[in-house]
């Protein structure tokens, strides 16, 4: 079922959006050459205490950390550990903010230092997907117009839509329907109406589409080894351009 929420249930979508954007870009800004991903972890388990929110990923299907850091060719999912993170690495950060009740969820992925053209390219097309994607989140739109947005603008770039893991609803719990592909469906799938909170979160990949599963059984990898870039924001639905909470 998908659930509309209310005036005042996206105000508190929006406050608690508030708090992951700042959580976010302090992150963001920490990712460098030398940091472990443990460490990152530990950042945002501080920030997230200091400000009484709690991060939505932790424990969730037995998720062992509080934010997923995913690096070059691993997708989404990363868990934070002994890795450090290196000069010319494409670093995806994907965090969720739990706050009055409600997720928020986004992710956004930086290049470390220098990165070479490829790497730097892919990271701007992936951003500007979901740019994209977004101009199609409307009242009376179908979601199926925001996925076939992504793949048209994701192909034209020379870059594939991962297809086995896709944006999702976002509310009183961290994944609600409908699921949002990143691909196809122009005209098709579930009509958006005003009060829809959707996660829009473009996958892509420098190669091949397909993934595959780590040993840890959570990191998702291309399975072509290929580099992946993961952005994504939590929305309303409106009447016109869509709400964005983070
Ligand atoms: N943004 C991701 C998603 O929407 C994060 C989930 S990670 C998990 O699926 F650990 F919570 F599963
Ligand atoms: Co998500």
């Amino acid at each position: 079922m998908i659930v509309v929420k209310s005036p005042e249930e996206i105000e508190v979508m929006r406050e608690g959006g508030g708090i992951l954007r700042e959580l976010l870009a302090i992150v963001k800004n920490e990712v460098r050459a030398g940091i472990s991903t443990r460490l990152i972890d530990e950042l945002v388990e501080e920030e997230v205490r200091r400000r009484g929110v709690i991060a939505s990923f932790k424990g969730y299907h037995g998720y062992p950390a509080s934010v997923c850091v995913s690096i070059n060719d691993e997708v989404v999912h990363g868990i934070p550990g002994s890795r450090v993170v290196m000069e010319g690495d494409v670093v995806s950060i994907d965090l969720g903010v739990y706050y009055k009740g409600f997720h928020t969820d986004a992710a956004v992925t930086v290049g470390v230092g220098q990165v070479d053209d490829r790497s730097a390219s892919l990271i701007e097309v992936t951003r500007g997907a979901l740019e994209e994607g977004l101009k199609y989140v409307r009242a009376g739109n179908y979601v199926g117009d925001v996925s076939q947005a992504i793949q048209k603008y994701v192909e034209s770039a020379g870059f594939a839509v991962v297809r086995e893991y896709t944006g999702h609803g976002v509310g009183r719990a961290l994944h609600e329907e409908p699921q949002v592909p990143n691909f196809e469906g122009e005209g098709r799938g579930p009509r958006l109406r005003r009060g829809m909170t959707l996660a829009i979160e473009p996958m892509v990949t420098a190669g091949d589409w397909r993934t595959k599963i780590a040993n840890n059984a959570w990191t998702v990898h291309t399975a072509d080894g290929s580099l992946s870039a993961h952005f994504e924001h939590s929305v309303a639905v409106t009447d016109g351009e869509p709400l964005v909470f983070a």
